[in-house]
């Protein structure tokens, strides 16, 4: 695999119609925080997930799979109270994740191979979550829905946040993922139902913009 040498972060992600997916160089070479992790807050999905969790109560903990620097998970921690757990694949970001949040467990793990979580079962509910991620480990969505579902208890809760480009344009990842009903029905298959869900497409101009959130029980 070629080296890549860049300090913008796209160019470790997807590039001229590839994915990358060198998480590890990225978040050593990135000159800014990839995808504006720290300044997420206002965000149109993360409001409109508040909404959709308002209800939710005695969280015990919440695991983000693909945590990255660890920001988003503290946007539900703090807004839903628990135990915040993240994993990531890349090394760096976990140390980068653990130095920001210092009250919460990161570890490495990768989505797209079967057994690296070892989450450890408790009486209470869990949040499980997937934010941002599906378009970098949709060559095996299967073994990443399998991994998550292995780390459940009955009763917990996976939340599916991810941003689509506009559905009638060509991106990557659009065989396996055309649009969020396929993603729900590619979910649903292992036995988790779908509770609530929000679509919010955004017809503006050409961003990545449109968000699918979906909150599916075991
Ligand atoms: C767009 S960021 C999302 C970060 C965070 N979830 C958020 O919403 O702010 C995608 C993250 O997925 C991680 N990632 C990519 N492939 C992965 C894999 N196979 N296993 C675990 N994490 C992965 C990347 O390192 C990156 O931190």
């Amino acid at each position: 695999m070629n080296e890549i040498n860049s300090t913008d972060y796209h160019d470790y992600v997807i590039k001229d119609g590839k994915l990358i997916a060198q998480f590890e160089q990225m978040y050593k070479n990135a000159s800014d925080i990839p995808w504006r992790q720290n300044q997420q807050e206002s965000w149109i999905d993360v409001r409109l997930t508040k909404e959709l969790l308002a209800d939710e109560k005695n969280i015990s903990r919440i695991i983000d799979y693909g945590c990255g620097t660890g920001h988003y998970l503290d946007i539900l921690v703090r807004g839903l109270g628990g135990n915040g757990l993240g994993f990531d694949i890349s090394e760096t970001a976990i140390v980068k994740a653990q130095n920001n949040f210092p009250n919460y467990s990161f570890k490495t793990g990768d989505l797209m191979n079967p057994n690296s979580f070892d989450v450890a079962s408790i009486n209470e509910e869990s949040i499980h979550v997937i934010r941002g991620t599906l378009w970098y480990v949709f060559p095996k969505l299967s073994v990443v829905i399998k991994n998550i579902f292995d780390q459940m208890s009955s009763g917990d809760t996976l939340l599916v946040v991810q941003n689509f480009p506009p559905l009638s344009s060509n991106f990557v990842g659009k065989d396996v993922i055309p649009d969020p009903q396929t993603l729900i029905s590619l979910i649903d298959k292992s036995t988790l139902s779908l509770q609530k869900s929000i679509w919010y497409e955004q017809f503006k101009d050409n961003a990545n913009d449109s968000w699918f959130i979906g909150k599916f029980k075991k």
